[in-house]
């Protein structure tokens, strides 16, 4: 069996995957971190699968398979969004609650930070970006706050200080809200700057091109914009497997309070299965 964890991050899901494999299986991991792959590798060295991993954006997903001399694959897993590494590390700018710089690029590789995105675009791009991507309320008055900021030469330049600038211009943002009032914006500048929207509909895309018959497709989403992307994409292309997507129970909540917002949808590739051998290897899930 082959299987592509397409976020391999600290390789916690490719553990457990790796470990049910055994011997005869692929596992392939991709991340575009080079810092979270390095504790990938050290954490899946000494498992039994032929594992190979590769510091690439799923988009790619496809070449890398080939690459190896696969044309198909049996399962793509993607689990979406930040990793905890990455957001406890505050040189990486992705936490409001730590103070880094403005820089909230998965892929460091990447040219584009969240300070050129809030210096260089326009008004109505920056209106569009919390709202679209944050669903911000207040997007217009941030986005003009924003440019009158940097018209004055202000713009905060760490995570920190641009989370109290946005908490002085959200109504009752100095107040006890429920969310932290930048959470929306730092939410909609992570998904800009890293292009998630536009990178999951490709990888999505690449899944099913190199899914085989029967293969299935699993992924964790945490907000509703991806996860109306991988709904509707799966009601299109694919066969889902559960009508509602799964979500923690309280026990694994507790445990992991990011959870709390994680839904998994697995959807399985139209066809039959052309290899029988796959059907003894369907607890492999
Ligand atoms: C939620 S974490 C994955 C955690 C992982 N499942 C584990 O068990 O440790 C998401 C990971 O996806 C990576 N990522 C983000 N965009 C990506 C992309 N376009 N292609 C590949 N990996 C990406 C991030 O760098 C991050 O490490």
């Amino acid at each position: 069996m082959v299987v592509i964890d397409a976020t391999v991050g600290a390789g916690g899901h490719s553990e457990g995957i790796a470990s049910r494999l055994g011997e005869e299986g692929v596992l392939i991991g991709l991340d575009v971190d080079t810092q979270i792959l390095a504790h990938a590798r050290r954490r899946l060295k000494d498992l039994p699968p032929r594992i190979e991993l590769f510091e690439s954006s799923y988009r790619h997903l496809d070449s890398v398979l080939h690459g190896l001399g696969f044309e198909r694959c049996d399962r793509v897993l993607m689990d979406l969004g930040v990793s905890s590494l990455q957001l406890d590390r505050a040189e990486r700018g992705l936490s409001f609650r730590l103070d880094g710089p403005l820089d909230m690029r998965m892929d460091p590789k990447s040219e584009t930070t969240a300070y050129d995105l809030l210096s260089r675009s326009s008004e109505e791009e920056l209106v569009r970006i919390f709202r679209d991507y944050g669903e911000e309320r207040y997007a217009r008055r941030i986005a003009g706050e924003v440019v009158r900021a940097r018209r004055q030469g202000g713009l905060p330049r760490t995570t920190t200080a641009f989370a109290d600038f946005v908490a002085r211009i959200v109504p009752g943002g100095g107040g006890r809200r429920r969310i932290h009032p930048a959470t929306r914006v730092f939410q909609a500048l992570r998904i800009a700057v890293n292009r998630e929207l536009e990178a999951l509909r490709e990888g999505l895309e690449k899944a099913v091109q190199v899914l085989r018959p029967g293969g299935r497709l699993a992924v964790i989403s945490f907000h509703s914009l991806e996860d109306r992307i991988v709904k509707n994409f799966i009601r299109d292309r694919m066969t889902r497997l559960h009508r509602k997507p799964l979500t923690a129970d309280e026990a694994e909540k507790s445990a992991n309070p990011r959870s709390r917002s994680a839904k998994l949808r697995v959807a399985v590739q139209e066809g039959m299965a052309s290899d029988p051998g796959m059907a003894a290897q369907e607890d492999i899930q």
